[in-house]
This record gives structure tokens, C-alpha cells and sequence, in this order.
């Protein structure tokens, strides 16, 4: 009787979605009404881990009490004034963030793709007003694979045709060239109406695809050369998830803030989504002055963007993520769970490979990218207490929070691993 009860709640709560909601996503049946750390509760009281972290989102765990703190102390002074004033909070998170991150300026958005929007925006200006492109005839190069967002600009660069059919017509100015692909990029360089190279130095959505060792650094280098901006899409890499500070970061083991850190420091930095630890949306994109100063009042903005809130939320965010060793503790589970992942591939022919970096990975199971396998291995895997979402069709994305455990990710590699031996029998 209570089982049907809660049942029918899980299924109420589904079913307005499927009525009420836009159907552009395809979420895993399971209704979530509680969050703390690793953990996410299902409304029938269940627990599961989180293996998706809101795509990254929430690094810092759920409902991080820091964070969370920080934003109801700043909801009962001061939410939002809009840009037409000054508030007491942005110029100290300006000067915070870009201490941080050590760059000249931020410009502060509210998502992801809006501050892929803005680094758009912003390398263009500097096209014309710095480089001296001939007005209206900039390029920025994309790779293949790409994923930055859902605009229509954004989607314009995108090769993805669940992304672009019927979004037409696009923006022009982009140069698709293929990822990891050193000869393309110098090929493509070579056209001086090119003002920046737009690239995440792992491709989350598209897989968990990180490319070859010492790709960014050589496109980093080739763009210089060609006095282009490099430009990384750090919205999912970012913020300690593969195991540094950001994607792009060197290879010293620093964890610090220190100039010397970057191996190829992007002229345009874009971040996103655990800025704020998931608790409020906050994008940014750093850059210095040069590039900065091009944008004037009245060309860019967003009504909420650097909102008190938002400001209070990403400072403390941003503390905690320095303050817990969570880029340490990402690079070191990482490379458990890798290893986990490669014993139990030995094991079954279910899973291809295993690959990424920090605690951004993804496993490829062999199967056709249309059947439903993976998704199948994922509502097991639901049902087992762990949740994670295939993404094209064969590959599932493993990203917890980096709060994480050795113990918990032991336990959750105990889960993986049944969940893919019984499924690897039943198909055999
Ligand atoms: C690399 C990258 N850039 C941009 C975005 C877009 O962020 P948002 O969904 O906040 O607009 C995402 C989202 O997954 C992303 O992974």
C-alpha cells in the first residue's frame, strides 16, 4: 500500500514534466528532492550516488553547507540590482576571480553558453579593433565534436545533427577543422581573418575525448604565431575536475595560484557551471586587458550577470575547491577508478575502453551507438544506487562529485562492476 503510494508519486511527478515541460530532454526515470555531498535522494527516500555532478556542476558536492551558507547570508541583504548600479559585491568577487585565475579582467555571465557567447563576442571585437581584421569578414576556428552550448550561434559551429537540423540558417564566421588534428590547425591558421581558436581541452559531451599529449600546448603555440586567440571552453573541465585547477594548467603539481601554472594560459578563459558548486547559475570569462577593454557599455550584458547572489556564491564556492584539495583528490581517484575500469574490461567484452582524466571519465561500451545498451546499463545501474547517463548512444560518462571518498569510489566501482558482469551474462 505505502510502496503504491510513493510509487505514484515518483510517477505524478514524472508525468506533469512529460505534460507540462518541453520534451528536449530524455532524463533516467528517477525524481530527485535531496542532495549532501555524493549523495542525491529520490523522492521515495532512496539513495543514490551521483555520478554527473549537474554535468560537472556540482564539484563541490550538493548543498555544500559553505556555499549554500554564503548564499542565504547574501538572499536576506541583496539579490539583484541589475547592472545600472553598482552593488557591494562584484567589484570584490572582480578582484577575487581574477586573483584567482590571474587574468586582468572578468566579465560575469549566468550559463555556460552565454559566456561561450561572450568569448564570441569578445575575440571578434578584438579581431577588428586590435588584430585589424577587415571589418565583418572575422573567423573563429571550432573543431569537430565540439559541444559549447545550445544558442544558435553556438550550434552554428556544431557538427552534432540532433544539435542543428531545422535550426537554420547559421551564423557565418566559423571554420570547422577536426580535433586533435595539429596539421588542420596550422592549415587553417594560415587565413589572416582568423581572430580565435575556440576549443575545450577535453571534449565532456562528446565523450570524454582528451586528446594527444601536448596538442594544446602545440595549438597554443601555433595560434600565438599566428597572432589568433586561443581560446578554452573550460566550462566542464574547469574548477578541479580532471585533476588540476583547470584543464589547461601545466603539469607541475602545484595547486596554488601562481602565474607560472598555466602550460597554455587561454587568452580567453570561459567558465561555467561549478563556479558556484551548482548552487546558483554563474559564468565567467576572464581575459586581459587588451582584449577586455575592446568591449564598451551598452555592447554586452545580462540582467543578472554578476548579481550579488551569484557573487557571494562563486567566491565561497571557489574557496572551497582550493581549501578541500579537490583538484588533489580528483587526480588521485582518478586514476583508481581508471584502473578499476581497465581490471574490469579484462574481465568482459561489454565495456571497449575506459578514458579521461581527474574524475572526468567515460567508459565505451561495445555496442552500436543506437542501441540502447548503455542506457539499459544505466537504469541497472539506477537501480543499483548509482546514477550516470549515457551520452551519444555507447558511451557512458562517469563525473561524481569531487568530494568524493577512496571508500565511496571503491563502492561504487563494486556497483559498476556488477551491474556490467550481470548485464555482459544476460547478453551472452
Ligand atoms: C564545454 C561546455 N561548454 C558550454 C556548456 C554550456 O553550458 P550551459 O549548459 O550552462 O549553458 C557546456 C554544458 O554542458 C559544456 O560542457
Amino acid at each position: 500500500m505505502i510502496q503504491e503510494a510513493t510509487r505514484t508519486a515518483s510517477q505524478h511527478l514524472m508525468d506533469l514534466e512529460d505534460k507540462y515541460g518541453a520534451h528536449n530532454y530524455h532524463p533516467l526515470p528517477v525524481v530527485l528532492s535531496r542532495g549532501e555531498g555524493v549523495y542525491v535522494w529520490d523522492v521515495e527516500g532512496r539513495r543514490y550516488y551521483d555520478f554527473l555532478s549537474a554535468y560537472s556542476a556540482v564539484n563541490q558536492g550538493h548543498c555544500h553547507p559553505r556555499i549554500v551558507n554564503a548564499l542565504k547570508e547574501q538572499a536576506e541583504q541583496l539579490t539583484l540590482t541589475s547592472r545600472a548600479f553598482y552593488n557591494d559585491q562584484l567589484g570584490k568577487f572582480e578582484k577575487f576571480i581574477t586573483a584567482y585565475f590571474g587574468y586582468d579582467k572578468v566579465l560575469p555571465m549566468n550559463t555556460g553558453a552565454e559566456a561561450v557567447e561572450t568569448a564570441m563576442k569578445l575575440c571578434k571585437k578584438w579581431g577588428y579593433k586590435v588584430k585589424g581584421i577587415e571589418r565583418y569578414k572575422a573567423k573563429i576556428i571550432f573543431v569537430t565534436g565540439n559541444f559549447h552550448g545550445r544558442t544558435q550561434a553556438i550550434i552554428s559551429a556544431s557538427v552534432d545533427a540532433d544539435a542543428t537540423a531545422d535550426y537554420g540558417p547559421y551564423l557565418p564566421g566559423i571554420e570547422l577543422i577536426p580535433y586533435n588534428d595539429i596539421p588542420s590547425l596550422e592549415a587553417a591558421l594560415k587565413d589572416p581573418h582568423v581572430a580565435g581558436f575556440l576549443v575545450e581541452p577535453i571534449q565532456g559531451e562528446a565523450g570524454v575525448f582528451v586528446p594527444d599529449e601536448g596538442y594544446l600546448k602545440k595549438a597554443y603555440d601555433l595560434c600565438k604565431a599566428a597572432n589568433v586567440l586561443f581560446i578554452a571552453d573550460e566550462v566542464q573541465t574547469g574548477i578541479a575536475r580532471t585533476g588540476k585547477l583547470l584543464a589547461t594548467c601545466g603539469n607541475c603539481d602545484c595547486e596554488k595560484i601562481c602565474e607560472n601554472r598555466y602550460e597554455t594560459r587561454p587568452d580567453i578563459l570561459i567558465l561555467g557551471k561549478a563556479v558556484s558548486g551548482g548552487v546558483f547559475p554563474v559564468s565567467a570569462v576572464l581575459a586581459d586587458d587588451e582584449i577586455m577593454l575592446t568591449i564598451k557599455p551598452g555592447e554586452h550584458g545580462s540582467t543578472f550577470g554578476g548579481n550579488p547572489l551569484a557573487c557571494a556564491v562563486a567566491t565561497e564556492a571557489l574557496k572551497v575547491v582550493l581549501d578541500e584539495n579537490l583538484a588533489e583528490n580528483a587526480a588521485y581517484l582518478g586514476e583508481i577508478f581508471r584502473e578499476r575500469m581497465a581490471q574490469l574490461i579484462a574481465k568482459t567484452d561489454l565495456i571497449k575502453l575506459v578514458r579521461g582524466k581527474g574524475l572526468l571519465n567515460a567508459i565505451v561500451i561495445n555496442d552500436s551507438p543506437d542501441s540502447h545498451t548503455a542506457w539499459d546499463i544505466c537504469v541497472r545501474l539506477k537501480e543499483n544506487g548509482l546514477l550516470a547517463k549515457p551520452t551519444h548512444g555507447n558511451i557512458i560518462r562517469f563525473a561524481p562529485p569531487l568530494v568524493m571518498t577512496e571508500e565511496q569510489l571503491e563502492a561504487c566501482c563494486d556497483i559498476i562492476e556488477k551491474v556490467i558482469l550481470e548485464i555482459s551474462e544476460e547478453l551472452s
